[in-house]
């Protein structure tokens, strides 16, 4: 996606790896839409740090830097013993799939990694083909949002004003997003859109990233409080919702997704409006049998709590957490919950648009393997 940073537009991933210094290279999300930084990961352990502390975050762009740090990870080792090497890679793999545990695509992005490098006879070999199936995922990552956005593109009409939540836009994949890339789609079309943004508390990444990506696209768009969504849809202010998830299930249909999505997908059958889920297919999780049994990952109370922003003084701009709430106050914080199938209209995929019932059943073409 093509960011302007000081007058100078350029087009950038959220993701890349730099091989010759072994360091994945991530946009430093948590500064945004204040700082546009990049920013280097130096082995994989800095590297799971990141995705835990969401400098890098979003299902599709975590996917891509746990199979980047799986290739950091087997890169680094030294020596020639297949036997070490392998058991190293085990535990690499286990500190990048424990550093968040809701999104499926980090263990999916990585199981195709290692998948690759069994090919190899090798350390060596194995490195090298490592490096070579992360970059594949990054790439495929990127044309599985393209698909999403031309399958996704005729659901939108002139003039539709579209509800969104969270941030599935490029900055939670690789490039261009799921529920994004319809949008961009469509504007490319020549089609006329308005994008509500879910301010998406207690992180805010409606209002800080989804917000930011759209005013650099040019897409015409205003940021509502969570709470806001059922005022608008009751007074017919909004004609469509489109979400991304973090995990889908391919046998029931149910997606886990930011925090307040089941909400929004409960509101909206309510005012019968319909529902997108749009996914690459790094995040159809094929094992769970229910939803109820996906890991929902709970962060620290300090983010209901208050606030990340910026402080303006007269000297300068500073980034600055503000305590909101009553200080002798805990707080829960689950970040995600499940929306069941009933609730989704379909689910927009790069290979076609599917009823949330019907993935199973077209398992062959979504990739399943059994
Ligand atoms: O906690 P985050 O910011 O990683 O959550 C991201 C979301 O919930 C997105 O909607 C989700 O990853 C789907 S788009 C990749």
């Amino acid at each position: 996606m093509n960011v302007t940073v000081q007058g100078r537009t350029r087009h950038y991933r959220t993701v890349t790896f730099d091989a010759a210094h072994n360091a994945v290279q991530l946009i430093e999300q948590r500064l945004l839409p204040h700082e546009f930084k990049i920013v280097a990961t130096k082995n994989f352990r800095e590297t799971a740090r990141a995705i835990t502390d969401m400098i890098v975050r979003g299902a599709g762009a975590i996917g891509a830097t746990a199979a980047y740090g799986l290739a950091q990870g087997a890169q680094a080792f030294r020596g020639s013993d297949l036997k070490k090497f392998t058991g190293h890679v085990a535990s690499v793999y286990q500190t990048l799939a424990d550093a968040r545990p809701t999104a499926v695509d980090p263990v999916n992005a990585m199981n195709d990694v290692r998948r690759e490098m069994a090919r190899g006879e090798t350390v060596a070999e194995q490195q090298s083909l490592a490096l070579a199936a992360a970059e594949h995922f990054a790439d495929e990552d990127v044309r599985h949002c393209k698909a999403i956005g031309r399958h996704g593109a005729r659901l939108i009409r002139n003039g539709m004003r579209v509800l969104t939540h969270c941030n599935a836009g490029w900055l939670a994949f690789v490039d261009i997003g799921s529920a994004t890339a319809p949008l961009y789609a469509a504007q490319a079309a020549g089609k006329k859109i308005h994008v509500f943004c879910d301010e998406t508390r207690p992180r805010s990444q409606g209002a800080t990233l989804t917000a930011w990506e759209l005013a650099e696209q040019k897409i015409s768009h205003q940021i509502i409080a969570d709470n806001a969504a059922g005022h608008l849809m009751q007074r017919g202010e909004i004609d469509l919702v489109i979400v991304g998830s973090d995990r889908t299930l391919g046998r029931t249909g149910e997606v886990a997704n930011k925090i307040g999505t089941y909400t929004k997908a409960v509101l909206a059958a309510r005012h019968k409006i319909p529902f997108y889920v749009a996914i690459p297919l790094s995040t159809i999780d094929w094992k769970l049998k229910r939803g109820f049994d996906i890991p929902i990952e709970e962060r620290h109370e300090s983010e209901v709590l208050g606030a990340w922003g910026m402080v303006e003084n007269l000297k300068a701009a500073r980034r600055a957490y503000v305590r909101v709430a009553n200080p002798s106050s805990g707080a829960r914080n689950p970040g995600f919950d499940v929306t069941p199938a009933e609730l989704i209209t379909s689910i927009i995929t790069p290979a076609g648009i599917f009823k949330p019932a019907a993935l199973w059943r077209q398992r062959s073409k979504l990739g399943f393997e059994k």
